[in-house]
């Protein structure tokens, strides 16, 4: 037996010779490694505060898009509206906007990324009838605020007109919604101080408190055809059908209408209303969809 075991201990021998000259052999590397995980900690620490201009920390929805999402608002919107440079100048500078106003703004613009960025992008892009602005649901009229300097940028002037409960809180019936992400309330003040960022244009808006169907909010409002009118109030099926058979009344010939939410999973209750509405008796043409926002023309 002893060959055998001799050729065995020589074995064991190699192998424990080895394995301590390749323990050997990592301990640079181990130290590389121990070099390489401290900066990566330093790189996560500075990056942090960097994040916070994009995360959705304060806002609930992160503003951190990726390349293929914009190359596909992109190419929606060049769809829709005819206009491939128009969409790639419009989707970069309402991009950079929505940041900023939401940086130095009371409360946040509602809503996915590319779907603002979109709604901002097109409206001047469709190039409406006149410059006369209807948002029906406004929460902190910081989409409003913004769609006045992107309208403004294509040398437009836009005279804004606001209607929304302003109740504390967002109201969307049969649907829970709780604080908002932002923290802030939901009232006047904080609209008029979004707008006030825009300039003469917002600080001159027209806001009025009320619900889009009451009868006397729709006499005070009906008093102009509006070259645009963004439908982002009552999201239920009801709600969405009695703004649009508004809209189809106080919309100017060949203005546009905005539905927004539209296909979106959590809002099933729009493209309801839409369906139902196109089989009727309407003005309104279907003209495309850019991310999650339906755009309409009226008839000239
Ligand atoms: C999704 S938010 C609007 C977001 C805003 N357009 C934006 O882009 O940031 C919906 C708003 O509509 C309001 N609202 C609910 N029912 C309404 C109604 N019947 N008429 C007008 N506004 C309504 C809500 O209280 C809320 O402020």
């Amino acid at each position: 037996m002893r060959p055998v075991t001799e050729l065995i201990d020589q074995r064991i021998e190699r192998q424990a010779r080895r394995i301590v000259q390749n323990s050997l052999k990592n301990v640079p590397q181990n130290a590389e490694y121990d070099a390489l995980q401290q900066e990566l900690k330093t790189l996560r620490n500075r990056q942090r505060p960097l994040e916070l201009f994009f995360d959705e920390t304060g806002r609930g929805s992160s503003r951190l898009t990726s390349a293929p999402n914009l190359d596909r608002a992109i190419s929606q919107l060049a769809e829709v509206t005819g206009d491939r440079d128009g969409a790639e100048r419009n989707v970069a500078q309402a991009f950079r906007l929505l940041i900023a106003m939401e940086a130095l703004g009371v409360g946040r613009i509602a809503g996915g990324t590319m779907n603002i960025v979109g709604k901002l992008s097109a409206v001047p892009l469709l190039d409406p009838p006149n410059d006369e602005i209807l948002e029906i649901g406004t929460l902190y009229g910081m989409f409003g605020a913004a769609l006045i300097r992107m309208m403004e940028r294509t040398g437009r002037d836009p005279s804004l007109t606001i209607v929304d409960p302003l109740a504390g809180k967002q109201l969307q019936p049969g649907a829970a919604v709780g604080k908002d992400a932002s923290g802030a309330p939901v009232r006047e003040a904080a609209v008029r101080t979004n707008l006030a960022l825009v300039g003469a244009a917002g600080a001159g808006a027209r806001i009025q408190q009320g619900f889009s169907e009451d009868p006397e909010v729709r006499a005070l409002l009906s008093d102009r055809s509006y070259g645009v009118i963004i439908v982002d109030g009552d999201h239920s099926a009801a709600g969405v059908e009695a703004d649009l058979q508004w809209a189809e009344q106080i919309v100017a010939p060949g203005g546009i209408v905005v539905l927004d939410d539209f296909g979106h999973p959590k809002w099933p209750g729009i493209k309801e209303a839409f369906e139902k509405h196109m089989t009727g008796d309407t003005r309104l043409k279907f003209l495309g969809q850019v991310a999650h926002s339906g755009y309409l023309r009226a008839e000239a």
